[in-house]
């Protein structure tokens, strides 16, 4: 590619999260502004290891504004109640209490189990959608059949997930936030059918609807690697176990998760730049995975890294339960289809990314094989 025809820069460190490559722009934050207060987005943005490894175990720091623990759209309704009993969404006495279980629930399941969901749901959905839908079609349905949904509510159950997660996510319409209060309801009446109390019913949801898009990057971002290199495609054919450990580092390498938020509850001092009580933070953890103070030659993809470090699944108190799982999920759906022999058809070229703010999941171009879904 001619310099003339590269993309320009990213406007900033959201817009960074769906441009085409934006590991050099992640570079300069590092070397230049590693935390500065962009006035554009009206955020502190951290793009060095030690601002961000300092942030997230920063006791000052929290996962919502203290102002607005739960969304004003969404407050009142199903959706706004299931919110407020989220681990992944509360701080304090509240997340003390229940992280333990919710992340016992999330480690219940042995990697073969999970392994054998990943291949039914691939091998149930592959056939009826694009590539597109499917990439999160496979986490929703993967859950769900490890949660013990039943057949029969496997459809309404996954659909009901993607509308909670939809309308529950920033500047959701009108419509998708009416949406998401109904799906809310549907999917409490499930967990109170299973006994579970309310921060149990809501803290299951959860397990489907944390897993949707940022398991969806995951696949289209290994998707998009193995597409770019060939050669690893036929490392893994010949040697189906290496997938996961070319999963594991795809995420660090392309982080599926590109950022996350942070809000002060108090005035504190992080990395030497004076934060104010109700100022946000956004805290670039795909530009800490690329931080040479975390791993050695990091713009390097190496399959079998030593020592491979990364912030991908966060860390500190809200760290995500589910790396195993996640990873399992997509490894077992790529040597699925890719045992099926229908990947490079079914996969067709990046056309970009979708328009997210912090997750990065790539839209293939419509494959021949594949038939458009409804
Ligand atoms: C590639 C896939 C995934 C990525 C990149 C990812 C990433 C993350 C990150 C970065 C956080 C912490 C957010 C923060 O501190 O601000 C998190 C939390 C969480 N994740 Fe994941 N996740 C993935 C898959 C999953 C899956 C499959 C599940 C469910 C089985 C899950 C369940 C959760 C839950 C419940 C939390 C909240 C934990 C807490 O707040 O204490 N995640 N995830």
């Amino acid at each position: 590619m001619h310099a003339a025809d590269a993309p320009a820069p990213p406007v900033d460190a959201i817009a960074a999260a769906s441009h085409p490559n934006p590991y050099g722009y992640y570079q300069r934050l590092r070397e230049r502004t590693p935390l500065y207060f962009d006035t554009g987005l009206n955020l502190w943005v951290a793009g060095s290891y030690a601002a961000i490894a300092e942030a997230l175990v920063s006791p000052s720091l929290r996962v919502r504004p203290l102002s607005e623990p739960v969304p004003r759209a969404l407050a009142g309704g199903p959706a706004g109640d299931v919110f407020a009993n989220l681990v992944r969404m509360n701080d304090g006495a509240f997340h003390a209490a229940h992280k333990p279980s919710l992340r016992q629930r999330a480690q219940r399941w042995k990697m073969d189990q999970v392994a054998r969901a990943s291949c039914e749901a691939t091998r149930a959905l592959r056939p009826s959608l694009g590539a597109n839908d499917f990439l999160t079609a496979l986490p929703a349905q993967g859950m769900a059949c490890l949660l013990g949904v039943p057949g029969p509510q496997l459809r309404q159950t996954t659909q009901w997930a993607h509308e909670f997660s939809a309308g529950i996510a920033g500047g959701a319409s009108v419509e998708a936030v009416v949406l998401a209060h109904a799906a809310a309801a549907g999917l409490l009446a499930q967990g109170v059918a299973l006994g579970l109390d309310a921060a149990q019913a809501a803290n299951r949801i959860a397990l489907m609807q944390q897993s949707l898009d940022a398991t969806a990057a995951l696949l289209g971002n290994t998707v998009h690697l193995l597409r770019q290199r060939p050669e690893m495609a036929e490392q893994i054919d010949a040697a189906p176990d290496l997938t996961r450990e070319l999963v594991a580092e795809v995420v660090r390498w392309d982080a599926p998760v590109q950022n996350t938020r942070r809000f002060a509850a108090e005035d504190l001092v992080l990395c030497g730049e004076r934060i104010r009580e109700g100022e946000g933070l956004l805290l670039v953890l795909a530009s800490a995975n690329r931080d040479p103070a975390l791993n050695p030659d990091p713009d390097r993809f190496e399959v079998l890294r030593p020592q491979r470090r990364h912030l991908t699944f966060g860390a500190g108190v809200h760290a995500c339960p589910a790396e195993e799982i996640a990873i399992e999920i997509v490894a077992k759906c790529i040597n699925t289809i890719r045992g099926e022999g229908t990947f490079d058809a079914y996969f067709g070229y990046i056309l970009g990314y979708r328009s997210l703010p912090n997750v990065r999941i790539p839209v293939f171009a419509p494959s021949s094989t594949s038939v458009p879904s409804p």
